[in-house]
Order: structure tokens, then C-alpha cells, then sequence
């Protein structure tokens, strides 16, 4: 994902915007970019690749005295990751940088073209500098104009702009992507997408709200809303890298659990348009000569599979099959030509995925890959690719990967089943969709429960996670959770299937966590709940409706949609495991064993 450093005073430039932007390398990108404002001349470098390209395109640079500097990592969205696509991107006079997604961006570029002005880059984030430079053209204050410009713009991004016309001032606003300013005593004044590039330079730093936009120069930042100034509140920075690279968590688990709200925002962004999902990765398949999807994963991207076989069927109405990659690869499977191949993976350098990928190359079938590291083996070889922009994952144990995968398919599941489905379900869907990174919030409140039940957790001989339908997949993946970072024993089953065997285990110190939402076969769920409860089996129920057969009891908020309640309930499976894995002393973002990548078969 991409990610913003600025900086406005007297220290050398090029090192300290390099160095922030190395802060953020960790976020994924694949081109990045300078400029500087000294003495009314203005610098900048880009360079796709790795931020090395960039350091050595800038060698002999150094920029000494005040002046402003704005740097950029770029993780492609709109238009190749190309050197000319990377930012910052320029007018006559002007240089921006941004992250996010202008939405409206089409129709500013059409009516800026109509008007003669040529646009050098595939992105969306170009109108901005053009925008602004024709509001000054037309003869307003560099400031009105950059409040006119914003108030042009619809959709996500952190923005930094200077211009010749304004030689002492950073331009900056913010809207659903973050963007923070710090300050010291020496009269620097520092930008970033996190806090991470400024620690050990700020003092104090704003986290800025949405809506948010404004100027700074040396001596004063000026903050508005709604053409309404604002005051300023600053907050001490803490001075720890680890923890800033942590962002005050404990673990970089716990923060990417937190995170899962911001990174669903970028999964969906730009691709849900008029009430409609739009997802030109996928423009060119051809889903009329399809009548299959078989999926391929592992681990995680497994359960994120089985969960979008459900949606696959009953939305998309498309058969659909699920093979964790091991098995396949060895299977002899018989492939049709009808069949659409799609493997997730969140790193894409799975070696069973990679293998199975390639076998279904081979047999001459359509190939998508739902991937969170663009340029990553599986993306290279497969014919589209849906990014799952959660950016770079460092938990061993995958959170918001799987929330971006399954949030991805249930996206490309509407898009393929859009002619199937009647108008107002779909509507349904849409609205459903947009809520996600509202119910992925995490409630401080339900954290602080779960840190209090988890005591209760740590013995035992085993677990069992239940649900139905989409809960079952989603059951598998909070028994891996828990697995993977607490050395205890746990299953994910079927509710309906318990009957059948494991219920022999049921006594007081096996432990079910009943995943019990209201609109997805409530009743059902509960007998089978009732049946382990009769054998006294401890029960953990998960679920909005109060279940007075329940040990304890986490309640979810009434969600009218699966969906919500699939997203709500996974965190809470989340913050277990890791809550109990902390208890243990166990070290969560790297647990035994285990590696991030697996690269072999
Ligand atoms: O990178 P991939 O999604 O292909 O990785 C697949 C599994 O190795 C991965 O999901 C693994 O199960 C995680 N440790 C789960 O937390």
C-alpha cells in the first residue's frame, strides 16, 4: 500500500524523505518518488523497483537550506507499476503525491482534457496537480485553490501538494486514508502516512480527522473542515521504532487485526461504482463460457475458498469446487475446459498453490488468482489477478489477508453472478458489502471481555469450533488461529456434524466456541449447541441472540446480513486465540514451527 513522508525546514532532504520512506517499505510497493522545493526550483526523481532504484537515481542530490520535500511509495491501483505512474506526478508548476482512490477521477480528466491539458501518467491521483494549477490559472490564491480542488475530489486520499506559486507551504489533505503531521521545537514540521518515518525527528504529532485539509509553512499549520478553520490537537509521539512500527500493539498480529478495517476500505475502493461492482481486473473473462470455478489454497486461503464456494453457488449460481493445493497437485484431476482455475494466496509464492496453478495452465484452462503481493510468482503466471490490497502482512498468523480474500471473492461472486441475481438482492448485497469495514472496527469493549475470558482457556483437552454454512469455514480458520499461535488442540467442524463421532469427546473440559449467528440457520446451530452442552462441554457462544445454555457468552451486534455477522464473528476468533496465546507467554507474530511463506512442497 502506498505510503507519504513530507517534510518542510532546514534539514537535508533527500536523506531524511529516503529514510522515512524506508519506514514504510514494509507496507508493499512497487515504484516510489521524490521532490523538493528549494529556492523556487523544484527536484524530483522516481524509480519503479525496489526503494535501492531510487537511492541511486538520487546520488548526487542533496538539497541543503529551507525548503520542502514530498516523498512516495506507490502500490499500483490505477495504471501499471511504471515509472512514469509512480509520483510524484506534475503540472507546469505544481508537484503531488497520494494515496487512496480519487473515484471521480474520469470525469475531472475528461473535462481537464477537453480544456487542452495532457496528462502524462495512467493514474487517477494526476488530476489532482492539474485540477489545482487551473484553479490558479483562473486566478485564485494558491489556498482557494486548493480548497476548491479538494472539494472536487470524491473517494479516499492523503494528499500532498507544492507549487511554485506557494514556495513555503506544504498543501495537504486527508479523507479516509491516513495522514499525520508532527512538529519539534526546531520548527520542523514533518508529514507521513503512519507515525513510523517521523519517530526520532517529532515531538508531538495530529492525527488528522477525515475531512481534513489545509497548509503549513515554517511557522504555522492551518487546519480546516468544511471551510471552517479547526484546532489544532497535538499528542506526544513515542520515541520506540518497534513500537511505532507496531503502532502501540503489542504484536504486529494484534495491530493487523486492528487494521482490518482500513484494508477492507482498500479492497473495495473503486471497485464498488453506482451501486454496482466494478472489477475491470477480471473485464476480459469470459464468465458466459464458464460453468465451474474450481479453487485451489492452502491453510487460510483454503478456508477463504470453502467460504466463497457458498457464495459462488448461491449467488454467482456457478458450481463450484474447493481442493487445498497438496491434494490436488497429486490427484490426477480431471480439468474441463469449462472450468474457470482459481488459487488464492496471500503471498503468492505458495508452492502447492504455485504447482497446481501451473497444472491448470497447462491444461489449457482460465487462470485467476486472488493475491496480496502484486509481481508475486502465482500473479505472474495466472491470466487476472484480483489484488486483495491488505498490504504487507508480517503476523505469521493470517488476519487480514483472509478478511481481504474473502471480502475479494464475495466481490468477484456478485460481479459474476450480477445478471442472476434479482435487483433487490443484489442491492442487499452492495449495501452489505459497504458495511464491512464498519463492523470490522474492533469494539474496545468486546477486546477487553475476550482478554478476560481467555483466562478460562488455557487448560483443557481440546476445542472444537462450530458453525453452519459459511460459519463452518469460518470455524476451520478460528480453530487454525488458535492452533498456530497457541499450542493447544483445536478442530473446526460442521454444527451437524458433531453428532457423528467427536461429540464422543464432549465433557467439561472440552471447550466448543459456537459461532451462532441470527440469520444464517440459527435454530438448527443452536440443537446441535444444546446436544454438546447436555454431555457438559464447556461453551463459548458467539452470537447476537442471549443463550442461557452458554458458559460464556460474547454478543454480537444484530446484523441483518451473513456477511456482517461472518466479518464480526472473525475477529472475536481472532482476538481469542491471540488473547489466550499471549496468556501463554507464547510469542504470537512468530510461532514455532512456522514460517510466513512456504515455499516448498
Ligand atoms: O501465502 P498463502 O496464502 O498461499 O499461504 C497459505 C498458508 O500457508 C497460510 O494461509 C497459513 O496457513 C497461515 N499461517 C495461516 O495463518
Amino acid at each position: 500500500m502506498c505510503g507519504i513522508v513530507g517534510y518542510i525546514g532546514k534539514r537535508e532532504k533527500r536523506e531524511f524523505l529516503l529514510d522515512g520512506l524506508k519506514e514504510l517499505e514494509y507496507r508493499g510497493y512497487d515504484s516510489a518518488g521524490i521532490a523538493v522545493l528549494h529556492q523556487n526550483e523544484i527536484n524530483y526523481f522516481k524509480a519503479s523497483g525496489k526503494l535501492d532504484n531510487l537511492v541511486e537515481k538520487t546520488k548526487d542530490f542533496r538539497s541543503i537550506g529551507f525548503g520542502l520535500g514530498i516523498a512516495h511509495t506507490r502500490w499500483a491501483t490505477h495504471g501499471k507499476p511504471t515509472e512514469i505512474n509512480a509520483h510524484p506526478h506534475w503540472g507546469e508548476f505544481s508537484f503531488v503525491i497520494h494515496n487512496g482512490i480519487i473515484e471521480n477521477y474520469m470525469d475531472i480528466k475528461k473535462d481537464l482534457q477537453s480544456e487542452g491539458v495532457v496528462f502524462l501518467s495512467q493514474t487517477d491521483s494526476e488530476v489532482i496537480v492539474h485540477l489545482f494549477e487551473k484553479f490558479v490559472n483562473l486566478g485564485f490564491e494558491p489556498e482557494t485553490a486548493f480548497e476548491k480542488t479538494i472539494a472536487s475530489l470524491k473517494g479516499a486520499y492523503a494528499i500532498l501538494l507544492i507549487s511554485k506559486v506557494a514556495s513555503q507551504k506544504i498543501f495537504f489533505a486527508k479523507n479516509a486514508v491516513p495522514l499525520i503531521i508532527g512538529k519539534n521545537e526546531e520548527d520542523e514540521l514533518f508529514f507521513g502516512s503512519s507515525d513510523a518515518p517521523l519517530i526520532g525527528f517529532a515531538s508531538e504529532v495530529i492525527y488528522l480527522e477525515d475531512g481534513t485539509y489545509g497548509w503549513a509553512n515554517e511557522k504555522e499549520i492551518n487546519l480546516y473542515k468544511d471551510s471552517k478553520q479547526i484546532e489544532l490537537s497535538f499528542k506526544l509521539l513515542n520515541s520506540s521504532k518497534i513500537y511505532a512500527q507496531k503502532d502501540g500493539y503489542r504484536f504486529f498480529m494484534e495491530k493487523e487485526i486492528y487494521e482490518q478495517s482500513a484494508v477492507t476500505s482498500e479492497t473495495l475502493m473503486g471497485r464498488i461504482k453506482d451501486e454496482k461492482v466494478y472489477l475491470e481486473e477480471v473485464e476480459n473473462l469470459d464468465f458466459s463460457k464458464i460453468d465451474e470455478i474450481k479453487i485451489c489454497a492452502c491453510g487460510t486461503s483454503y478456508h477463504a475458498a470453502l467460504t466463497s464456494s457458498y457464495l459462488f453457488e448461491r449467488i454467482s449460481k456457478i458450481r463450484c469446487s474447493v481442493e487445498i493445493a497438496s491434494e490436488f497437485r497429486y490427484k490426477k484431476p480431471l480439468l474441463t475446459q469449462k472450468t474457470l482455475f482459481l488459487v488464492i494466496s496471500q503471498s503468492g509464492e505458495t508452492a502447492d498453490t504455485l504447482e497446481a496453478l501451473k497444472m491448470a495452465k497447462r491444461a489449457g484452462l482460465k487462470t485467476l488468482s486472488i493475491c496480496n503481493v502484486d509481481n508475486s510468482s502465482i500473479v505472474r503466471i495466472s491470466d487476472a489477478t484480483i489484488l486483495t490490497r491488505a498490504g504487507i502482512e508480517k503476523g505469521v498468523a493470517s488476519t487480514k489477508a483472509f478478511a481481504t480474500q474473502v471480502l475479494s471473492l464475495w466481490l468477484l461472486a456478485l460481479h459474476v453472478g450480477s445478471e442472476k441475481i434479482d435487483e433487490n438482492e443484489y442491492a442487499s448485497e452492495i449495501k452489505a458489502m459497504r458495511s464491512i469495514p464498519e463492523v470490522l472496527r474492533v469494539d474496545e469493549k468486546i477486546h477487553e471481555k475476550i482478554h478476560r475470558l481467555s483466562k478460562r482457556y488455557l487448560h483443557g483437552h481440546g476445542f472444537f469450533f462450530i458453525g453452519r454454512d459459511i460459519f463452518f469455514p469460518l470455524a476451520l480458520e478460528g480453530a487454525l488461529k488458535l492452533k498456530e499461535i497457541s499450542y493447544l488442540h483445536a478442530e473446526g467442524y460442521p454444527a451437524g456434524e458433531m453428532k457423528h463421532g467427536p461429540i464422543a469427546l464432549a465433557d467439561s473440559k472440552l471447550f466448543t466456541i459456537a459461532l451462532m449467528p441470527q440469520t444464517m440457520l440459527y435454530e438448527k446451530t443452536k440443537s446441535n449447541v444444546e446436544e454438546l452442552s447436555a454431555r457438559d462441554a464447556t461453551i463459548l457462544a458467539i452470537s447476537p441472540k442471549e443463550f442461557e445454555l452458554a458458559d460464556d457468552f460474547i454478543k454480537t451486534a444484530p446484523h441483518e446480513h451473513p456477511m456482517s455477522e461472518f466479518f464480526e464473528m472473525m475477529v472475536i476468533t481472532q482476538l481469542l486465540a491471540l488473547e489466550i496465546s499471549i496468556r501463554l507467554g507464547n510469542d504470537v507474530d512468530m510461532p514455532r514451527n512456522l514460517a510466513k511463506s512456504v515455499t516448498v512442497e
